[in-house]
């Protein structure tokens, strides 16, 4: 057997997906090296339908730090969003409450962006890789993997970093007794479709009714992305377009208002819990994003954490790096987790407000309105939730 070819580099990054690749291309405009190793192929990647909400933070860091302005040119400024329930909407205005606003641009154009970008700075990612196995994280790290033409590397690094996602391989190499992990299940899951229609609404509407919660979101003038809440056993082969567009409508008509309908083009059951592994580093391994955690997608907050927390780890590397010290590095951990759990908190939140768990009493349902009612009906109360959505000042 040919022996393993052997590369080093400074920061070995395990996944290329959003949160992989931002802080690549972060690392490499300080001067820090990283390679960066993926299972999946860039087309795999590109064609997988992902949730769409950017925060601001989210997107000044794509535009400010170079990666690409097509967000602003292409994707679509929002500036609040709708509450419906009881058969009514009410309107929740971030511009007005919180003077923020957050982009509806696909998680897949982010990560074009972000691909095309390391790219053609010379960026060292390699998709299609197999085989591979991270060692010796409490001190120096070793990656194995094996490339898309065969050749077997050993890959050798002073940290390595797990944005491998939530099916990730590297949360497990922290041992059973230096770690905890956070667990919460919903009783329900999404069924999410892609409908060739006309859009319903220029934002996003969230809507509780008393057959369960439904989310009307876009992609394109002739696309839609919308969703409701089902079984998680659920099968899409059950689900032919006159029924899931009779679900649409118990759920989100009325007084007026009727969703465009058209062919359903895709559909999915999106399984969803909450998870929190801690803490986010171990030895010279740092988890980012789904590795290190998991929130259901009501809130929109999955890919904004996972930017945030390669924000912070940016920050700690170059210090680390380039100030040669390590006190931000050390406090990577607690500072993502403390917007972890304020994100753990708003998705779960946004989650048992806005769906109804098929057992529902008359108890539950009456205080559900309750709840609604007393956020719709108070300045304090939507402006909690905008603050939420489109994303609390970053940690200092
Ligand atoms: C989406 O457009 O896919 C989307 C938007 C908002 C969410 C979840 C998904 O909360």
């Amino acid at each position: 057997m040919a022996a393993r070819t052997i590369i080093t580099t400074q920061v070995a990054i395990m996944g290329a997906g959003p949160a992989g690749l931002m802080l690549s291309h972060l690392l490499a405009k300080t001067g820090i090296e990283s390679t960066v190793i993926e299972v999946r192929s860039h087309q795999d990647i590109s064609e997988t339908v992902r949730a769409g909400i950017l925060e601001h933070g989210t997107v000044n860091l794509l535009v400010d730090s170079g990666v690409s302005d097509r967000v602003l040119r292409e994707g679509d400024r929002h500036d609040g969003i709708e509450l419906r329930f009881n058969g009514e909407s009410h309107r929740v205005d971030f511009n007005d409450l919180v003077g923020e606003a957050v982009w509806l641009y696909p998680q897949t154009d982010v990560f074009l962006d972000l691909a095309a970008r390391r790219k053609a700075d010379g960026g060292d990612v390699r998709y299609s890789v197999t085989d591979t196995s991270v060692h010796n994280p409490e001190g120096k790290p070793v990656v194995h993997f094996t490339d898309a033409e065969g050749v077997e590397y050993e890959l050798r690094a002073d940290f390595v970093v797990g944005a491998d996602g939530s099916r990730s391989q590297c949360r497990s190499l922290v041992p059973e007794s230096a770690r905890t992990r956070y667990f919460h299940e919903y009783p329900f899951a999404w069924f999410g479709i892609l409908a060739e229609a006309p859009r319903s609404s220029d934002e996003l509407i969230y809507a509780n009714s008393a057959n369960g919660f439904a989310l009307i979101s876009q992609r394109t003038e002739t696309v839609q992305r919308m969703y409701f809440q089902c079984d998680p056993k659920e099968n899409v082969q059950d689900w032919d377009d006159d029924r899931i567009w009779a679900e649409f409508r118990n759920r989100v008509n009325g007084n007026g208002f009727e969703l465009n309908e058209g062919p359903v083009i895709d559909k999915m059951v999106l399984p969803f819990r909450s998870f929190v592994q801690a803490p986010m580093r171990y030895g010279n391994l740092f988890l980012v994003g789904d590795a290190a955690h998991t929130v259901p997608p009501t809130g929109a907050k999955g890919l904004n954490l996972a930017i945030h927390d390669v924000k912070v780890l940016f920050e700690g590397l170059d210090s680390h790096y380039n100030s040669r010290s390590g006190l931000l590095l050390d406090s990577y951990g607690d500072r993502a987790l403390e917007r972890v759990w304020k994100a753990q908190q708003f998705s779960y939140w946004m989650t048992t407000m806005l769906h109804t768990p098929a057992d529902a009493d008359d108890f539950s349902r009456a205080r559900q309105l309750g709840e609604l009612n007393s956020v719709v009906s108070s300045r304090h109360g939507l402006a909690y939730l905008a603050e939420a959505y489109t994303g609390w000042p970053s940690a200092t």
